[in-house]
């Protein structure tokens, strides 16, 4: 068939692992597709320091590379803008968006929603909540028949492996954040991850999938793990728990049948025969409850290069398809609007 022209913004870790993915699996990727998938661009802020890629695709231009005849657009800048201005621009332009932004979906997915389904185009991102582990995509299609209760889990790798080492060694927080930093699991700056605000980004997502409805990450309760001690952490172990920093979604209904979302992220202490207990390191997992599946749990890698860029192709390759048989993945602007409620209301 005709190629797919994929526009590429960003080219930092996981924007490299996407050239490189696409570049080796080139022709295992048009099998699977059933048309050629062709980089036809790499929109950079720095040309010079992108050797490792084909000087002759980068551009500093991603405004025209957008507006090019391109039929994809694979955003992993990260950051609200240009972000959110560039993916408006390809949606309505009826274009199709893969994006690994979380924090650009947890605060204007209804917009960018809306623009999809104004020009049928797909806006997928599965890489923007537990990095490889495919979550999104059950909750938005193999779980839709169904009614989920409930979304529970460890999504940020960093605050997990801060947690994990205090748990093992019994440090503190402030000598187990050295340790992360040391070894490259927390960022030079950790404050998004260790204030919660990663957490909450994705908790906002989860919510919105999995209930079907508009949540935003300043609609969720946010608490981080500075405040967690030694002492606290040794106080879970003595009896039998572990502390974790959990994101928790869920269906909430009222004595008198009305329905209302609870979204919150907080350190939570854990019985240890609970199966996210034993999720270590910076590893994520997700505990989903739905009415007729029952529970399921999700684990994976949550973070790194290769794993966030795995996702992308898997959107990537699944928007080409849709593309290939002029066809379309799930419309999202049809949603129920729920309340969410406010923490310590019952
Ligand atoms: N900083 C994030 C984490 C990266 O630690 O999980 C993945 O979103």
């Amino acid at each position: 068939g005709k190629p797919i022209r994929v526009a590429l913004l960003g080219c930092g870790t996981v924007g490299a692992e996407v050239v490189r993915l696409l570049t080796d699996q080139a022709a295992d990727l048009t099998a699977r597709v059933g048309a050629p998938v062709e980089l036809a661009g790499i929109a950079v802020r720095k040309p010079n320091k992108h050797r490792e890629v084909p000087a002759e695709l980068l551009t500093t231009d991603a405004a025209g590379l957008v507006a090019s005849d391109v039929d994809v657009v694979v955003e992993v800048i990260g950051g609200i803008e240009p972000a959110r201005t560039l993916l408006l621009d390809a949606l309505r332009a009826g274009k199709s968006v893969v994006t690994a932004n979380k924090a650009l979906l947890a605060e204007h997915s209804g917009a960018l929603f809306e623009a999809a389904d104004a020009s049928g185009a797909d806006l997928y991102f599965e890489a923007a909540v537990a990095g490889a582990i495919p979550l999104l995509r059950p909750l938005r299609e193999s779980l839709a028949g169904d009614r989920i209760t409930r979304v529970m889990g460890i999504v940020n790798g960093t605050t997990n492996y801060i947690l994990s080492g205090m748990d093992a060694t019994g440090a503190g927080y402030g000598e187990a954040l050295e340790e992360a930093s040391r070894l490259g699991y927390a960022e030079a700056d950790p404050t998004a991850d260790v204030d919660g605000f990663d957490a909450a980004s994705k908790a906002a997502i989860l919510a919105s999938l999995a209930f079907h409805t508009r949540v935003t990450a300043a609609d969720v309760h946010r608490e981080g793990i500075a405040a967690v001690t030694a002492a606290d952490v040794a106080a879970a172990k003595g009896l039998g728990r572990t502390v974790k920093l959990l994101a928790i979604c869920e269906r909430v209904t009222s004595a008198s049948g009305e329905e209302s979302v609870s979204a919150r992220v907080h350190p939570a202490m854990i019985p240890r025969s609970h199966p996210l207990a034993g999720v270590g390191g910076a590893f994520n997992a997700v505990f989903v409850e739905a009415d007729a599946a029952g529970e399921m749990m999700f684990y994976g890698k949550g973070a790194g290069g290769a794993p966030t860029a795995s996702a992308v192709l898997g959107d990537l390759v699944a928007v080409a398809r849709n593309r290939v048989v002029a066809g379309r993945g799930p419309r999202e602007s049809a949603y129920a609007a729920l309340p969410v409620r406010p923490m310590g209301q019952t």
